[in-house]
C-alpha cells in the first residue's frame, strides 16, 4: 500500500519522489485490451516496479514480456501462475536452463540459428516450446530504435523459421517497430515484412507478436492517436489470417500503458540564468530526456499563486557529469528559484527503471499515491 501524498511536507523529501495515479494506468490499461485483438503482455522493463506490476495484475493482465532471469524471478514471485514471454533475443545458457526448468517459460524470441541451438540444448530439446522468429522491421518512425542490434534479416528469416518449425510446438514471428513509434506506418511495414516472409518459407505459423513501440503524447511529439495505429493492426492482421486463420496475434506494449500515471517531483538546488540544476538527471529516471531529447509536460508545484511569465528552461542534473543534461525546453515561471519543486509529468515509463548509483545519487525512491487524482476515483 502506498503512502499518500496528503501526509507528508514535500519540503522535508531530500530526493526526488513519484507520484502514482491509479486511474489514469487502469485508463489506458483498459482502452487497450478493449481495442487490441489479441494477447496483451505487459513488457516489465518499461517499469518493473511492484505497485505497477499489482495494478497490471488487478487489471487482469496476465501475461508478462521479458529480458531476463531476475525479471523473471521478479514476475513469478508476485504472480506464481503468470504466463512469460523471454523476448530478449540473446540469452544466457544460464538464463535459458533456469527459466525453462525452474520458471516454467516455454516462449522465446530468437533471430540467429546459434541461438536457436542454445535454446535446444539448455532444455534438452524440449518438445513444448514456442519459438517466436525476431524479424527485422524499419524503425524508422521511432525516437528509440531497437533494429541496430536485433532482427534478422528478410532474406535469412525463411531459412531460420523453417530450422524453428523443425523444433518448436508452436511457430511465432515477432517484429519491434523501436520505442515510441510516431507513425502507424510502422506496423504495417512489419505485418507486409511478416506476410512476404510466411509466404517465401511456406511455415505456417501459429503466433504474430507485433512487440511494443506504441506512443506515448509528450510535448513536442504527438503521434496520431492510439486508435489508429490499432485499425492499422486490426486492418493488417486480416490479411495474415487470410492465409491462416489459427494464427494468434499478441502485443507487448510497455510505454503506452505506463507513462502517464507517474510523475516526478524534483528540487531546483541552483539557479544560472536560464539553466536549472534539479536533484535528478539522466543517469536517474531523465535519461530519456537527456539522451533522446524527450520534454515532459513540467509545473512549478504551488504555481496557483505565481504569476510570472513562463520561460524555457534547460535542466541539468545533479551528477559532475557535463553529459548529465536535459535541453529542454521546459517551460517555468520566470522567477523560479532555488528551494523550488516542479512537477515533471508522464514519467511513467523507462525512469525509475533507468536509475543508477552514478556519482552516488541511487537513493531509495519513494513513491506516494497521488491524492488529487485518488480522490476523485474512490473505486479504485
Ligand atoms: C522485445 C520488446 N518488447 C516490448 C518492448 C516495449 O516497448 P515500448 O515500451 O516501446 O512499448 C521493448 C522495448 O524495448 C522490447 O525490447
Amino acid at each position: 500500500m502506498l503512502e499518500s501524498l496528503e501526509r507528508i511536507n514535500i519540503s522535508d523529501v531530500k530526493y526526488p519522489f513519484y507520484l502514482f495515479k491509479p486511474k489514469k494506468l487502469s485508463k489506458s490499461v483498459k482502452y487497450f485490451v478493449k481495442n487490441f485483438d489479441g494477447e496483451v503482455i505487459y513488457s516489465v522493463k518499461c517499469n518493473p516496479s511492484r505497485f505497477i506490476l499489482d495494478s497490471m495484475n488487478n487489471l487482469g493482465l496476465k501475461s508478462f514480456d521479458v529480458s531476463s532471469i531476475n525479471e523473471i524471478k521478479i514476475v513469478k514471485k508476485l504472480f506464481p501462475d503468470a504466463k512469460i514471454y523471454f523476448m530478449n533475443p540473446v540469452k544466457p545458457r544460464h538464463a535459458i536452463f533456469d527459466a525453462y526448468f525452474n520458471f516454467g517459460v516455454k516462449n522465446f524470441a530468437i533471430d540467429h540459428n546459434c541461438e536457436l541451438k542454445k535454446i535446444i540444448q539448455e532444455t534438452k530439446n524440449a518438445k513444448d516450446l514456442n519459438l517466436f522468429l525476431r524479424i527485422s522491421t524499419s524503425n524508422d518512425f521511432s525516437k528509440i530504435k531497437l533494429n541496430r542490434k536485433f532482427g534478422i534479416d528478410y532474406n535469412s528469416a525463411p531459412n531460420l523459421l523453417k530450422e524453428i518449425r523443425d523444433n518448436a510446438l508452436k511457430v511465432g514471428i515477432t517484429f519491434h517497430t523501436g520505442s515510441q513509434c510516431m507513425n502507424p506506418k510502422a506496423y504495417k511495414i512489419g505485418f507486409r515484412k511478416t506476410l512476404e516472409i510466411v509466404k517465401n518459407s511456406n511455415v505456417k505459423i501459429d503466433l504474430l507478436n507485433i512487440g511494443g513501440g506504441f506512443p506515448s503524447k509528450y510535448p513536442g511529439l504527438k503521434p496520431s492517436p492510439l486508435r489508429n495505429y490499432l485499425r492499422v493492426v486490426s486492418d493488417e492482421f486480416k490479411k495474415i489470417l487470410s492465409l491462416n486463420k489459427k494464427v494468434k496475434l499478441l502485443a507487448e506494449p510497455g510505454r503506452c500503458l505506463v507513462s502517464e500515471c507517474m510523475s516526478l517531483i524534483v528540487r531546483v538546488d541552483l539557479r544560472k540564468g536560464k539553466m536549472l540544476f534539479i536533484n535528478e538527471g539522466i543517469y536517474g529516471s531523465l535519461n530519456n530526456a537527456g539522451n533522446f531529447g524527450f520534454r515532459y509536460p513540467v509545473k512549478l508545484l504551488n504555481s496557483k499563486k505565481n504569476r510570472s511569465k513562463l520561460v524555457p528552461f534547460s535542466f541539468y542534473g545533479p551528477t559532475c557529469d557535463s553529459n548529465d543534461f536535459m535541453k529542454g525546453p521546459f517551460f517555468l515561471p520566470d522567477s523560479i528559484k532555488e528551494g523550488d519543486f516542479i512537477e515533471i509529468d508522464e514519467m511513467g515509463a523507462y525512469s525509475t527503471t533507468m536509475k543508477t548509483n552514478f556519482n552516488g545519487f541511487m537513493e531509495e525512491f519513494r513513491v506516494f499515491l497521488d491524492n488529487r487524482d485518488f480522490k476523485r476515483n474512490k473505486t479504485l
